[in-house]
C-alpha cells in the first residue's frame, strides 16, 4: 500500500529542491530570540506564511504554486530562547545540542575552515548576536523575492525587538549584509544548474516513501533490490516519527507530537576557490590522457557540461555516444540515463575513482565487497543484507541550497562566491556527519587510506597522503595519483537546525510542548 504523508503538515524544503521548480533566488536570514513569550506571539502570526509539502496545481488537494515561499528551522538555543521545555530540550541529540562549531574537529572544519575564518554572523555569535532562527526565502523572480523579504523584515520590526534580524553575511564586495543570497547560475541569458566548478549539479537526490510527485520517481534516486529494480528510501531516512531503513523510529525529542514530520538541516556556506581548481586541471590534466576535462569528470564521477555519469560514458568516445543517446531521449529517458547507474561493473575504480564525489557521497551498492576472484577485482558479497547498498541507504540525505556570489573572476581564490548547503536528514550523527568524516575526509571504507574526496577533503599541502586516483579510462592501465590537491572548499559558516513541523511550531508558538 502507497505511504501516505501528511503533506500539510510538513514543510515544502523537505519536499522541494525550489530551484528545480522555477525559483531560481533565495535569501538565508539569521534571527535572534530576544524575549520568549513576545517572540513566540511572532512565531504564531507568521506560521500561517510558511510553505508546506502540499501539492501545487489543480489536483486534488492542490495549492496554487506561491510565486515565493517561507520555511523556518531553529537551532537548540532557539528552541531554548523560545522557552521549549527543558525535558523536551534534554531530549534531542548531542550532536544538535553541540551545534557545528562544537563539531568542527568531528567534521573536519580545520584551517581555512576553522570558524575564525567564518562570515561575522557565524563568527560573532553570542548574547544579542547568537544564532537561533534561520529563515529560508526563496522566489520566482527578484521581485517576488523583495516583496517577500520587505514582508518577513516588517513582521520583525512589528515585533518590537521581540526578534531580530541579524547582520553579518559577507556579501559580493565585502560587505556585511542582512541576509546571505543565494541563486541559480546563469549562462547565455538562461538559469543553470551549473556551480561555479563548471559541474552540472542538482541530480542525485534520494527519493523516499510518501512522496507524491512523480519527477522524482527515478530509477537510481532511492535503494536498489537484490533484483535490480529501485525502491523509494523508508520516510524516517529524512523525516522523523517515521519508520527507517533499520525498520526502527529514528531518535527524535519528545513528545512525539512535536517531532513527528520534523527533521534536521545542516546548514554550510561553503567557499569554493575557483582560481585554485581551474589551476589544479591545468596543472594535472596538461598530462592526463584525456585532459583536463576528463579530469574534471574523475573528480565528480560526472562530466562537467550535462552530467553524464562516468560508469556509463568513461572516455571521450564513450561520452558522445552518450551524448547522442541523450540528445533524442524524452525527459523521463535522461532523467533515467543521469540517474540509474550502479558501480557493480566498476569495482575497481577504473571508470569512477573511489575518490571522485558522487562515489563517496553515495557509493550505491559498491561497499558491500569481498575479496573477489579475479586479482585486483572485488565481488559484491550477494545476500550479506536486505538489500544491496543497505549500508549506503542509511546515509542518504537530502540536498537543497544554490550557488552565491559571482566567480567571473576567476584570477584568485578570493571573493564571495560557493554554494549554501542546507542537508536534511533524520539523524545527524549517522547521516551527515558520517559522511563527511568518514568517506569525505578519510578513505578507508574505499581501500583508500588516507585519501580524502577531491572537492570537499580538508586537504593540507603538508600531508603527503593526499593523494586520488583518476585511472585511465582503458580501465586496464595503473591508475594515476594526483598529488597536492589544494582546499578547494572552504567553510565560512553553518549550524544544525531543527526543521519543526507546523503542528510543532504551532506548539512552540503556544507554549503548549508537554513532554511528560
Ligand atoms: C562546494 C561544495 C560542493 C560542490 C561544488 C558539489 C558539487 C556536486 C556535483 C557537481 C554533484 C553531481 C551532480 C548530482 O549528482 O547532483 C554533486 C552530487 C552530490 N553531492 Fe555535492 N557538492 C558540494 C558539496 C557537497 C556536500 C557538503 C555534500 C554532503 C556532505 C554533498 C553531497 C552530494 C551528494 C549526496 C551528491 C549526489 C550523489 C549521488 O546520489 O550520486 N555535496 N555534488
Amino acid at each position: 500500500m502507497t505511504k501516505m504523508l501528511d503533506l500539510w503538515d510538513i514543510q515544502g524544503n523537505v519536499v522541494r529542491p525550489y530551484g528545480r521548480f522555477g525559483f531560481p533566488v533565495a535569501r538565508y536570514l539569521l534571527l535572534n530570540v530576544r524575549h520568549g513569550r513576545l517572540a513566540r506571539q511572532w512565531l504564531a502570526d507568521l506560521v500561517p506564511r510558511i510553505t508546506t509539502s502540499a501539492t501545487w496545481g489543480d489536483g486534488p488537494g492542490g495549492v496554487p504554486k506561491p510565486m515565493a515561499t517561507l520555511n523556518m528551522a531553529i537551532n537548540h538555543a532557539g528552541l531554548a530562547a523560545l522557552d521549549v521545555p527543558q525535558a523536551t530540550l534534554n531530549s534531542f541529540p548531542q550532536e544538535f545540542t553541540m551545534g557545528m562549531r562544537k563539531r568542527r574537529d568531528i567534521i573536519g572544519d580545520d584551517g581555512p575552515s576553522s570558524p575564525a575564518h567564518w562570515d561575522p554572523v557565524w563568527r560573532d555569535s553570542e548574547g544579542d548576536k547568537a544564532v537561533h532562527i534561520l529563515l529560508t526565502l526563496n522566489a520566482q523572480t527578484p521581485k517576488a523575492m523583495q516583496q517577500q523579504y520587505d514582508t518577513i523584515v516588517q513582521t520583525v520590526t512589528d515585533s518590537q525587538g521581540a526578534v531580530a534580524l541579524l547582520d553579518g553575511h559577507v556579501g559580493q564586495d565585502g560587505q556585511l549584509m542582512p541576509y546571505q543570497e543565494g541563486h541559480l547560475l546563469w549562462e547565455e541569458g538562461k538559469p543553470t544548474a551549473k556551480e561555479h566548478f563548471g559541474y552540472t549539479d542538482g541530480i542525485g537526490d534520494p527519493y523516499f516513501e510518501g512522496i507524491a510527485d512523480p519527477r522524482y520517481r527515478v530509477e537510481g534516486r532511492g535503494k536498489q533490490m537484490e533484483d535490480g529494480t529501485w525502491q523509494p528510501l523508508a520516510t524516517g531516512e529524512f523525516l522523523l516519527g517515521h519508520i527507517d531503513e533499520a525498520r526502527e523510529y529514528p531518535p527524535a525529542p519528545e513528545p512525539v507530537l512535536f517531532s513527528r514530520n520534523g527533521t534536521y538541516m545542516v546548514y554550510r556556506k561553503l567557499h569554493q576557490n575557483v582560481a585554485s581548481f581551474d589551476a589544479l586541471l591545468q596543472r594535472e590534466g596538461a598530462h592526463y590522457p584525456g585532459g583536463p576535462e576528463l579530469l574534471a569528470a574523475k573528480f565528480v564521477g560526472r562530466w562537467r557540461d550535462n552530467g553524464a555519469p562516468l560508469v556509463s560514458a568513461p572516455d571521450a568516445k564513450s561520452k558522445a555516444a552518450w551524448d547522442a543517446t541523450f540528445a533524442q531521449a524524452s525527459p523521463e529517458q535522461q532523467d533515467a540515463m543521469l540517474s540509474d547507474f550502479v558501480y557493480d561493473q566498476d569495482m575497481s575504480g577504473a571508470r569512477c575513482p573511489m575518490s571522485a564525489h558522487i562515489r563517496r557521497l553515495n557509493p550505491r551498492a559498491s561497499l558491500e565487497i569481498k575479496a573477489g576472484t579475479c586479482p585486483g577485482q572485488f565481488a559484491r558479497d550477494i545476500g550479506a543484507f536486505d538489500t544491496p547498498g543497505a549500508l549506503a541507504n542509511r546515509r542518504r540525505i537530502l540536498r537543497r541550497g544554490l550557488a552565491y556570489g559571482n566567480s567571473s573572476d576567476r584570477s584568485s581564490d578570493k571573493g564571495n562566491h560557493g554554494v549554501i548547503m542546507m542537508m536534511l536528514n533524520a539523524d545527524i550523527a549517522r547521516q551527515y556527519e558520517f559522511i563527511q568524516q568518514q568517506w569525505v575526509n578519510y578513505g578507508n571504507d574505499f581501500r583508500e587510506g588516507n585519501d580524502k574526496e577531491v572537492l570537499l577533503g580538508n586537504h593540507n599541502p603538508f600531508d603527503p597522503t593526499c593523494v586520488v586516483h583518476a585511472a585511465d579510462p582503458q580501465g586496464d592501465a595503473p591508475p594515476r595519483f594526483v598529488r597536492n590537491i589544494p582546499r578547494l572548499v572552504e567553510t565560512r559558516g553553518g549550524d544544525y537546525f531543527f526543521v519543526p513541523s507546523l503542528t510543532a511550531l504551532r506548539l512552540v508558538a503556544r507554549g503548549l510542548i508537554d513532554p511528560t
